[in-house]
Order: C-alpha cells, then sequence, then structure tokens
C-alpha cells in the first residue's frame, strides 16, 4: 500500500508535450497524449474503480475493474490501458458499467477472507475500497467452494509477511519487481485457479533472488504483502517527509508516524532522486535509531583505562572545551583539530568546520570524504572547474551508452541501479570496467557489451588505453573540443595519450584487458550516442586516484560527452551527504564552496561574519594529524559521526595515534571503535531526530525533517554550538534553517538556497544562485566551470604496493548491499540475516592451490596486519585477486590496508593490498599474532 498521504493517479504521467482535449461523463478535460483514460479522470477527480494499475506501473489490465463505455468502441475497454483521443467521450459511471464491475468485485470477494477488522490493511486495503466503490453487497458464489484461503503465510523475510490468502492476482507485485527495482524475482506460477505469485522458483522470500527493496510490498492493494512493523504497529496518524541517511542516492521517504513511532518509511513517489522506490537499508534497516545500544547520557573519563562515567551535558561540555583549551595553552593553538562526516547534515558540518576555524582558530579539519571521494573533488575541478558530478540520476534515461567504473551500484547505490538497469533493458549498452565480475555484468535481461576486467591498480593505464583508441582512430569529437576546451592542453594530451606506450595492445600486459575489448569499448563509448560514465572508490581510493578522475574527465571531453542530458562523468557519492560534506567546508585547505583558506578576499567575508581572525594556511589533513600525535605534536579531536578507528587504513597505527592524544571527543550514537580511545563521549542525534539538510550524489540539497525528539535531549548542531560557546566563540543558532541562511550568505553557489524553498520545490541541486534561481540539473551546459575545458596529462605510475613471493595476491574491498559501511548502523537491524560476516572471495584456482576450501577460515596477512575471515569460492574475482567488505570490526579489513594514498588528496590506497592467504582452523584456535 502506497504512503496514507499519496494520491495514486492509476497509471504514470505521460511525457509527451502533445496536449489531447476529451470529455469525460461530460466534463471536458485535456491531458498530455499518451495519457490513459483513467488518469484522465483522475486529474478531472473522477476516481474509475481499478485494482491492477498504479501510477507507479505501467497499465496490465488484469483485473477489469475499471471498465468504462467511450462513444464509438464496441466493448467496454479498460480505462488503463486504453489512451486518450481527441473528441473521445467517456462515460465512467453507467448502471451496466455497475452490474459489470460487481460482478468482477464478487469473483475476488469469493476468494478473500473476510477478516477485515483484524487485517492490517483494514481501512487502507483498495480492495475493500473497491467493494465498497462498486456498492457489492452480496456474494451470491459464497465461500464453500474451491478457494485458496488456507494458503500457509510466508514469514521468512524479516520485515514483511506474505499471506496468499489474500491474494487477487493483481500482479503488481510482480510488475513492481520487474519495473521497478529490477530484479525479476517473482512470477504467477500457474495457470487459471491454480495461479499464485511464487518468489523464485518457489522459494520462500528469504531464499529467493528478492533483494528485500519493498517495491513489491508497497504495490500491492490488498494486505498480501505487508510490513511486519505496519501489522504489530497497525496503521499510521500522520506522515513526515525526509531523507535517506545510508548512501548518496538520498531517496525521499515519507516516514509514517504514529505519534513518535516510526510505523514504517514509505518512498516519496515526489522524491526526484528515487521517484517512490527505496532499497533494503532505507525503507527497513532504521531499527539502529532506537536499539538499547543507543547511549543517551554524556561520558566522560580521565584516562582510557578508566571506567565511563555518566554526566550532565553542562559537565561533559565543560569539561571538553577545558580539556582543548588546556590543549593549546600548553602545545600550541595547533595542537587540537576536528572531524566533520559525511554522515551528518550540511549544517551540523558547517558548525564542526566554523567551531575548528573561528573556535579553534586553526584549520585543522578534516572529513571522511577524504577517505572517499576527495580524489573526485580535485580531478574534477581541474579539469572541469567544479568539484561535483554533472548530471541528474534520470539523465541515464537518456544514456545510450553507459560505462561503470570501479562501482557497484546494485550494491552500493541500488536505487540508481534499479532505474541504469531499465535504461538497460529499454536498449542502452554498458562497459564495466571492474577486476570484480559485479551482478551488472550480468543479471536477467542485462549483459555487458564489455568487462573489461583490469587488474586492481591499474585505472590509469586503462584510461589512457581507451583514450589513446580515441585520439588514434578519429573517434574525436573536434568541434566540441574546440569550442569547449583549451586546445594548448588538449594538444598536449593528444600528444601524449597517442604514443603507443598507451596503446591497448602495449597496455594490455599491464591491465590483462585484452587489446581488442579494450579498442570495441573505446570506440561504442565515443561512439555510441549518449555516453554516460559512472563512477566509484575503485576509482579514487587508489594512489592514482585524482588521476584517474582526470583521466575520465579528459576522455569525456575528447568524446564531447559533457554538457547535456544522457552523457557526463557522475562519481557514485558513498554516504549520504559526501557532497554536501565537501560543499561546507571539511577540507583543512577549503572554506564552504571550495574556495582556498589562502584567499583574502574570501577569508575577509568569513572574518567578518564569524567575527574573529582566521588562518590562511591550511590546516593538518586527518593523516597529518595522525602522524604528529604520533610525533608528540597533536593532543586533541573533536570527531563528530565518524569511527576513525574502523574507517581509515591500517587501524594499527590509527589506534596508536588516538591512544596518544591527550583529549579525544567522540560525538556519536554508539559506543564504537573510536570511542575505545575516548576521554568524552557526547551522544549523537539519529536523522530521525534532527532538522536539516543533505546533499546527494546529483549535488541535490533535500530536507531531513525531525519525525521524533532528540534522545539525548540535543540535535548534533546544538551541541557543537553548546561546544563552541563553552570554548568562547559564541553560536546563538535557534534552528537549522538559520545556520542555511549564513551558508547561502557567504556561499555563492547555494546563494540562492532556503529552507521555505526547499520546502516549496521539494529539492534543489546546486549551483543555486541569481543565474540559477531553482538550481542546476546538468552542469557545464555552456561552457566548464572553470571557462575552457583542462586536459591533464596522466601518466600512468604503478603504485608501490607490489605483490611478491611472500603476498602473491590482491585483496580490494567494496560493499554488499545488506550492510552499510562499518556497519554501525546495518549491523544493529535484522539485515543480518542476510550477511553477518565479512567474506573473503577467492578464485577456484587460488583456492585449490592453497588446500582452502567452501567456508574455510582463513588468515589475511599484509605487509599492514593480519586478520581472519572465512572464504567464498568464486570466479566472480579473476585468479591473483582476493575481494572482502568491510562492514565488521572483528574482521578488520583496515588492519590489513596499508599508508599508501593517493598523491593529490591522501585518500587511502584502500584497493590494493597485496596479502598472502593459508588456511587456517576456525577462530576459537587462530589468533593473529
Ligand atoms: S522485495 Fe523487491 S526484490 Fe523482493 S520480491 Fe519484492 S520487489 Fe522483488
Ligand atoms: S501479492 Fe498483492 S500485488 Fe501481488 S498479485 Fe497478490 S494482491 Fe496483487
Ligand atoms: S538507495 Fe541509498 S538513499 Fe535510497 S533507500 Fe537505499 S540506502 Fe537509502
Ligand atoms: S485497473 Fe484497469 S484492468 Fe485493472
Amino acid at each position: 500500500m502506497r504512503s496514507i498521504a499519496e494520491t495514486d493517479l492509476g497509471t504514470p504521467a505521460s511525457p509527451s508535450t502533445e496536449q489531447i482535449s476529451l470529455t469525460i461523463d461530460g466534463q471536458p478535460v485535456t491531458v498530455p497524449a499518451g495519457s490513459s483514460v483513467l488518469r484522465a479522470a483522475a486529474s478531472l477527480g473522477t476516481q474509475i474503480p481499478r485494482l491492477c494499475a498504479t501510477d507507479q506501473l505501467e497499465p496490465f489490465g488484469s483485473c477489469r475493474l475499471c471498465l468504462v463505455q467511450i462513444d464509438g468502441m464496441k466493448g467496454y475497454p479498460a480505462s488503463c490501458t486504453t489512451q486518450v483521443a481527441e473528441g473521445m467521450q467517456v462515460t465512467s459511471q453507467s448502471a451496466e458499467l455497475a452490474r459489470l464491475r460487481r460482478g468482477v468485485m464478487e469473483l475476488y470477494i469469493s476468494d478473500h477472507p473476510l477478516d477485515c477488522l483484524t487485517c492490517p490493511a483494514n481501512g487502507h486495503c483498495e480492495l475493500q475500497q473497491m467493494a465498497g466503490a462498486v456498492g457489492l453487497r452480496e456474494v451470491r458464489y459464497g465461500h464453500d467452494g474451491a478457494n485458496h484461503l488456507a494458503l500457509a503465510k510466508d514469514e521468512s523475510n524479516p520485515y514483511f509477511s506474505f499471506d496468499p490468502a489474500k491474494c487477487i492476482l493483481c500482479s503488481r507485485c510482480v510488475r513492481a519487481c520487474d519495473e521497478q527495482q529490477g530484479t525479476l524475482a517473482l512470477t504467477i506460477d500457474g495457470r487459471g485457479f491454480d495461479a499464485q505469485v511464487v518468489a523464485s522458483q518457489k522459494a520462500t522470500f528469504l531464499d529467493s533472488e528478492c533483494v528485500s527493496c519493498g517495491a513489491c510490498v508497497q504495490a500491492c492493494p490488498t494486505a498480501t504483502l505487508s510490513e511486519k512493523s505496519l501489522i504489530e504497529l497497525g496503521q499510521a496518524e500522520h506522515s513526515v517527509v525526509t531523507t535517506c541517511a545510508y548512501c548518496g542516492v538520498g531517496c525521499s521517504f515519507r516516514a509514517e508516524m504514529r505519534g513518535e513511532t516510526v510505523v514504517r518509511m514509505v518512498p516519496d513517489s515526489r522524491g526526484a532522486a528515487n521517484h517512490g522506490h527505496a532499497c533494503v537499508k532505507g525503507r527497513f534497516a532504521i531499527g539502529y535509531a532506537t536499539h538499547p545500544d543507543r547511549i543517551t547520557r554524556p561520558l566522560l573519563r580521565e584516562k582510557i583505562s578508566d571506567p565511563w562515567r555518566e554526566v550532565s551535558w553542562e559537565e561533559a561540555i565543560a569539561e571538553a572545551a577545558a580539556r582543548f583549551r588546556s590543549i593549546q595553552a600548553r602545545h600550541g593553538r595547533d595542537a587540537i583539530g576536528g572531524i566533520t562526516s559525511s554522515r551528518c547534515s550540511n549544517e551540523e558540518t558547517y558548525l564542526v568546520q566554523k567551531l575548528v576555524r573561528a573556535g579553534f582558530g586553526n584549520n585543522n579539519v578534516d572529513t571522511c570524504a577524504r577517505v572517499c571521494h576527495a580524489p573526485t573533488g580535485y580531478g574534477l575541478k581541474q579539469t572541469l572547474g567544479e568539484s561535483a558530478g554533472t548530471q541528474n540520476f534520470d539523465s541515464v534515461m537518456q544514456a545510450d551508452v553507459i560505462l561503470i567504473i570501479g562501482a557497484n551500484p546494485t550494491d552500493g547505490h541500488p536505487v540508481f541501479a534499479s532505474q541504469l538497469k531499465r535504461r538497460l533493458r529499454q536498449g542502452a549498452r554498458l562497459i564495466v570496467a571492474d577486476p570484480r565480475r559485479i551482478d551488472l555484468v550480468r543479471s536477467p535481461h542485462i549483459e555487458a557489451a564489455w568487462h573489461l576486467q583490469l587488474r586492481p591498480g591499474t585505472n590509469v593505464a586503462l584510461i589512457n588505453a581507451l583514450a589513446h583508441v580515441i585520439v588514434t582512430e578519429s573517434l574525436v569529437d573536434e568541434a566540441f573540443v574546440q569550442q569547449r576546451c583549451d586546445m594548448q592542453s588538449f594538444e598536449r594530451w593528444r600528444r601524449f595519450v597517442a604514443d603507443d606506450r598507451h596503446s591497448p595492445e602495449a597496455t594490455e600486459s599491464i591491465t590483462g584487458v585484452p587489446a581488442a575489448s579494450l579498442r570495441a569499448a573505446a570506440r561504442l563509448y565515443a561512439s555510441g550516442g549518449n555516453s554516460a560514465i559512472y563512477y566509484g572508490l575503485g576509482v579514487t581510493e587508489h594512489s592514482q586516484g585524482s588521476t584517474m578522475v582526470m583521466g575520465i574527465a579528459n576522455l569525456a571531453m575528447a568524446a564531447g560527452q559533457l554538457g547535456r542530458a544522457g552523457v557526463g562523468v557522475n562519481p557514485l557519492r558513498g554516504q549520504n551527504n559526501v557532497q554536501g560534506a565537501c560543499d561546507m567546508g571539511s577540507f583543512p585547505h577549503e572554506f564552504p564552496g571550495y574556495r582556498h583558506v589562502s584567499d583574502a578576499q574570501t577569508r575577509q567575508a568569513f572574518e567578518s561574519a564569524w567575527g574573529v581572525p582566521l588562518q590562511g594556511e591550511p590546516g593538518l589533513r586527518l593523516p597529518n594529524m595522525f602522524e604528529a600525535a604520533i610525533d608528540g605534536e597533536f593532543f586533541g579531536l573533536y570527531i563528530q559521526g565518524e569511527d576513525i578507528a574502523q574507517s581509515e587504513p591500517d587501524s594499527q597505527r590509527v589506534a596508536n595515534a588516538l591512544r596518544a592524544m591527550e583529549c579525544v571527543v567522540v560525538q556519536d550514537l554508539f559506543l564504537n571503535q573510536t570511542s575505545q580511545f575516548a576521554h568524552i563521549f557526547l551522544p549523537g542525534s539519529s536523522f530521525l531526530e534532527k532538522e536539516g539538510t543533505f546533499t546527494n550524489a546529483e549535488r541535490r540539497i533535500s530536507r531531513v525533517r525531525q519525525v521524533m525528539r532528540p534522545r539525548a535531549g540535543h540535535a548534533d548542531w546544538q551541541i557543537t554550538q553548546m561546544l563552541s560557546n563553552a570554548l568562547g566563540h559564541s553560536m546563538h543558532y535557534g534552528h537549522p534553517s538559520e545556520i542555511m541562511a549564513e551558508i547561502a550568505s557567504l556561499t555563492p553557489s547555494f546563494s540562492g538556497i532556503s529552507y521555505e524553498k526547499l520546502d516549496r520545490l521539494g529539492s534543489i541541486q546546486w549551483p543555486c544562485d541569481a543565474r540559477h534561481p531553482d538550481g542546476t540539473v546538468v552542469m557545464h551546459s555552456e561552457t566548464f566551470t572553470r571557462g575552457l575545458g583542462q586536459f591533464m596529462v596522466t601518466e600512468y605510475v604503478p603504485t608501490e604496493e607490489r605483490v611478491n613471493a611472500e603476498y602473491p595476491l590482491i585483496l580490494t574491498t567494496g560493499r554488499i548491499l545488506s550492510q552499510y559501511n562499518v556497519g554501525t548502523q546495518t549491523r544493529r537491524t535484522a539485515n543480518l540475516l542476510w550477511h553477518d560476516q565479512d567474506l573473503v572471495e577467492i578464485h577456484p584456482h587460488d583456492a585449490e592451490e592453497r588446500g582452502i576450501g567452501a567456508n574455510d577460515w582463513v588468515r589475511l596477512q599484509s605487509r599492514s596486519g593480519a586478520t581472519l575471515m572465512r572464504v567464498q569460492i568464486t570466479d566472480r574475482v579473476p585468479p591473483g585477486v582476493v575481494y572482502t567488505t568491510f562492514h565488521f570490526p572483528e574482521s578488520g579489513a583496515n588492519i590489513l590496508t596499508t599508508e599508501n594514498s593517493d598523491w593529490a588528496t591522501n585518500c587511502p590506497e584502500y584497493k590494493v593490498t597485496a596479502v598472502q592467504l593459508t588456511r587456517v582452523k576456525p577462530p576459537a584456535q587462530a589468533v593473529p599474532q
């Protein structure tokens, strides 16, 4: 069932600009060509009874309830599958239509349990509503004949139940799974009386291919598929529109509430990023917010070996401020710093960097975006002039060729992946460049034209080879380049990539990608129509992350694949607010809006707004803070919403650095790995407990709205404000909208943003300013932000992390759908059912060579450390490469990763670690040295 607050217009909106006029029950109406009669009637407020139709799915015409009469047409056509025509005259209500509809409803009801009063859908069931709408008063066939009323429920899924006795075979669930989600897990099995909805080959939902996106549950007009939370709590009484706090897709949801209890999360059909779709995390995995592990009182201790002591907010804040000031008095102003989080809102992030710059008086602020997309910011700024992706997600529906590099959208960005798969099913061609065979390479109705299965760490050699083909086979869009790009830089780059050493044949031995495949892929990208690049952490988390981002931008400029719908360079941002964290000035060298701290004019603007002198020198990056701590020069850190002890590379070194500090203040929901080293713990608030905004991977700013009070009494922005006031730098915001007003007044690309406008428009893609008052959908459409596009020479430099006889395998890392990053949230939900430990994938040859069998435990040893994991033997990874997720602290994948990092931004090289695997006994007996 769709949200309590949404109206269903029966069939999807038609995109046509042509208008058609008709009359329905004598009332004139004008609608876009291609609209259904059902939708045209709905636009007049005429509700034609229907069951199998919904505006989220293509019309199907199976229930025969929406029959109408149309002048000049024989019989009683279904209004959901009949398109409007000029001058059409429709009758939606007549005695004969009523008789026919009642007959249809009688058949449905005769095989439907009449337990409406105790049914979870009572009051919101479309079958119930339709029985009322057609005036059903009796069921002539009774309930005594053959029926399906005794069919067993499937309760296997932790979040929804399937009660086939209530199924009316409208197939909305099947179509939702096909059309919206693209998993194709459901079918109607059998015919006639024996027909029933089944998952996979008659498996339970849990054992089937189902990925628990919930689209079928939302589509079901009856209580056949129902959220268990709805069954348990009853119908909601109000709803609040907010934004998912997991990934960078930024799905919009209606939180359906009973008081301060979330009954269910229903993706908002008006959400511009998700159009009413969601994944298992955003829709279902919110139980962490009310988990008993939540810390709700501030904690304090002298030494990290002491037990925690619950204290008042006043004491905790005063103590944090006193300790920070004491460190500065003894070791200098620069001996402390702060870490912002991509999980927190724009307003919270802005306040943390303000606290550091204005309150601490230095620029020692950094963000977890350092460890994911910092190279995106750098690389795109150098080439295109703006540190952000170029398109909106909907742009993919106009792409003819889609090149995915180092990203796994079906796991990492599932709702965007569903949209992308829809476009692929419509015929767009796909190129995947990834060491691992991700699901998109081959899945139902989808097959990549080319899978460039490169060796980890050879991205730049690959992008240069793709560019070589484009340049040497006359595939450059010369007109675009001449008009839009800096010709001097282009000629230099053209000479560079044209060199024979960059040819696919010459680089084959480096990348492992057959030259013929690479040539074919390059030709397809350059000449297949609109070509769009989507990339992820497989591009950025390398020692040449920034080089690769620039290589991608070079390729897109050379092929003229920028500046319009259907093309572009699109980083798939990992966390909900990575884009926002970067935009808000979380890096030590930049003020909000990517302006260098050395820029006197910008600095003056902030100095005059904040009333304090500011430093013009960049502060310490996170790895430099660690280094300085180990060297005895850095002593205090304020960390908001980031578990650096687990998420940073080379965990041992991070632990040593944190241990060396005098005052570590952690502000978070749970006691996490980092809090083991903390002296003060400030309990934070979940996204359900606060107001603010997130900015997704499309640069789309969306509102986060409070649905329950902060469990610990204060939203995160209020905690930062209290700390700032205690430090003597006064902040007096009454609401996050006031923080956004300050951001807008100081940041040109946000100058047109306000909460009032966000509430009015729903969401806005920055830049939003006087020239673009409603935001910017596609960037660089006339000129690049920097003026002329700048080609950068991208020399391939092999990583220092090399395999050898001792460490012969390359470990690379990634995410899985059901878990999220370090798992702090998802591990505290039923998502554990799908993935309760990190596994290391190994190719059958490599496993056999080491005597490793299925499900064996292995010791992974790198130059940095060792850990234990269970193996999964699979040919998804090529020989020589092993792969793991990093969601569980016990496996500690980052114990293995090295200190190597991107040359420009210090983004860690998570994706390439030389390791050895050896079979061990299960962990109780085998502990790493
Ligand atoms: S939950 Fe999603 S994936 Fe599973 S059957 Fe329903 S629509 Fe398909
Ligand atoms: S489960 Fe629901 S949506 Fe699917 S066919 Fe049955 S009634 Fe229709
Ligand atoms: S795709 Fe991302 S933003 Fe959307 S519901 Fe899933 S986790 Fe949330
Ligand atoms: S709603 Fe038109 S046939 Fe079912």
